[in-house]
C-alpha cells in the first residue's frame, strides 16, 4: 500500500533528473521541495515545473555542504523523506577535480545524513542518486545488483564511497530507510518539451550530443570507436527515459514507507530497462524521430569506455513492482522536442 501525501526533500531538485522527478511526486499527490545551489541548473526551474503541472513549487537556494541550513529546511518544511540528487556527475571532469568531486559528492551527503540526525523530528527515509558506473567492466550482463562493484574514475568512486556511508549507516541504526538507486543511461525528456537535459558547453552524454547535432547547433557526432565486441561494433548501453526513472523514484519512495511492511534498511536497485542499444541503433532512431540528419564520423575509442553494458531489472520489477514502460522513439522524440525548444524558445 503507497503511504499518503509525504512531504519531500529533493537535493539537486532542479537538474535534469530531479526537476522530472519533481513533477511525478507532485503528480502523485506528494509536497516537494527543491533544495539546490544552481551550479548546474537554472533557479527558474520553479516556474517551469509550475506551467508542467499548475502548482507552485518551493525552491530552496542552498548547498548540500550547508548542514545548518539544510537542518532548518527539513525542520521548517516537516519533511519526511529526501531523495538525494544533488553532486557534481561529469566522468572526465572528476579526473581533473577529484577533490571537488568528494567534497560535493560526498561531504555533501555526510552533511545531509548529519542534518536529517540533528533535524527534531529526525526524517529517516532516504533515496540516493547512485549509478551504474559503480559496476565498472561487466563481468557477465545483463548486470545484477550483486555484481561486484569497481568504479575505475573518481566520479564513481565517490558514488561507491557514499553507498559504503549508507550501508553503515543502516547496520548502526536500523530505523533508517534508504533506497539506493543505481541507474543506467537516463535520456529523453518531460511530454511537455520545458524540461530535459540541457548541459553547459559540449555535451559529455551521447543523447544530447545527438540532439544538438541533429538542430545545427554541432558540426558532428564523434563516435567513439567501432570495433568493440558488439553486433555492429559501437557501444551498447541501458538507455532508460527520465520519466521512468522519476517514475522509479516514486516507487521507491512508497516502498520504503509501505503502510503494510516498510522496509527499513538499505535497498539497492538497479534502474534500466534491461536491454541494450549500440551508438549507431541510437542514431539512428534519433534521426527517424526528428526528421534530421545526424552527420558523424568514427573517432578512437573513449578512454575509460566499455564496450557493452545492461541492467537486470528483475529486482526492481519484484520488490518496486516498478518497471520502464517507454521506448526508444519516445525517448528520442521527447529528446528533439526539448531540444528544439530550447534552440527556438517554441
Ligand atoms: P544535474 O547536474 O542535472 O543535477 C544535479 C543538481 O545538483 C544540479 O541542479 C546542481 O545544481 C545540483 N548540485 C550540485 N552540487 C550541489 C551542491 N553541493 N549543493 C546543492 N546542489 C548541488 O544531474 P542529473 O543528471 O540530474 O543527476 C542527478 C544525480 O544522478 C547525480 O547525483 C548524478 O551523479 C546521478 N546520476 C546521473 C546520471 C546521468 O547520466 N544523468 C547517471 C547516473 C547517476
Ligand atoms: C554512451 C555511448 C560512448 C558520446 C556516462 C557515465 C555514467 C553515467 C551515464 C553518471 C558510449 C558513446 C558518447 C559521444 C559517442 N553517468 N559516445 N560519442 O559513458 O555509458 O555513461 O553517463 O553516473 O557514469 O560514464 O554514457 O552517453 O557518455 O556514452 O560515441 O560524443 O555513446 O562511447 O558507447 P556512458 P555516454
Amino acid at each position: 500500500m503507497s503511504p499518503a501525501s509525504l512531504n519531500i526533500l529533493l537535493t539537486g531538485g532542479s537538474g535534469y533528473i530531479g526537476s522530472h522527478t519533481a513533477v511525478v511526486l507532485q503528480q502523485a499527490g506528494h509536497r516537494v521541495f527543491i533544495y539546490d545551489n544552481f551550479c548546474n541548473s537554472d533557479p527558474a526551474v520553479g516556474h517551469t515545473l509550475q506551467a508542467i503541472t499548475g502548482h507552485p513549487f518551493t525552491v530552496i537556494e542552498g548547498d548540500v555542504r550547508d548542514t545548518a541550513l539544510l537542518q532548518q529546511t527539513l525542520g521548517e518544511n516537516a519533511i519526511d523523506a529526501v531523495i538525494h540528487f544533488a553532486g557534481l556527475k561529469a566522468v572526465g571532469e572528476s579526473a581533473i577535480i577529484p577533490i571537488d568531486y568528494y567534497a560535493n559528492n560526498v561531504q555533501g551527503t555526510i552533511s545531509l545524513l548529519q542534518a536529517m540526525q540533528a533535524a527534531s523530528h529526525q526524517p529517516k527515509t532516504l533515496v540516493f542518486s547512485s549509478s551504474a558506473t559503480v559496476y565498472g567492466d561487466p563481468q557477465y550482463l545483463p548486470i545484477d545488483e550483486s555484481h561486484p562493484t569497481a568504479a575505475t574514475n573518481p566520479y564513481g568512486r565517490t558514488k561507491l564511497h557514499i553507498e559504503e556511508i549508507l550501508t553503515d549507516l543502516s547496520k548502526a541504526d536500523a530505523s533508517w530507510r534508504i533506497a539506493c538507486l543505481r541507474y543506467f543511461n537516463p535520456v529523453g525528456a518531460h511530454p511537455s518539451g520545458l524540461i530535459g537535459e540541457n548541459p553547459n558547453g559540449l555535451p559529455n552524454n551521447l543523447m544530447p550530443f545527438v540532439a544538438q547535432v541533429a538542430v545545427g547547433k554541432l558540426k558532428e557526432l564523434n563516435v567513439f570507436g567501432n570495433d568493440y565486441e558488439t553486433p555492429d561494433g559501437t557501444g551498447v548501453r541501458d538507455y532508460i527515459h527520465v520519466m521512468d526513472l522519476a517514475e522509479g523514484h516514486l516507487a521507491a519512495v512508497s516502498y520504503l514507507n509501505d503502510a503494510v511492511q516498510a522496509h527499513q534498511g538499505m535497498h539497492t536497485f538497479n534502474l534500466g530497462t534491461g536491454r541494450g542499444y549500440s551508438v549507431m541503433e541510437m542514431v539512428q532512431a534519433f534521426e527517424a524521430a526528428s526528421g534530421k540528419s545526424v552527420p558523424f564520423h568514427i573517432a578512437p575509442r573513449r578512454a575509460g569506455d566499455i564496450a557493452s553494458c545492461y541492467a537486470s531489472t528483475a529486482l526492481a520489477t519484484r520488490e518496486l513492482g516498478w518497471s520502464a514502460k517507454r521506448d526508444l522513439k519516445d525517448m528520442c522524440e521527447s529528446s528533439w522536442r526539448f531540444q528544439q525548444h530550447t534552440n527556438t524558445g517554441a
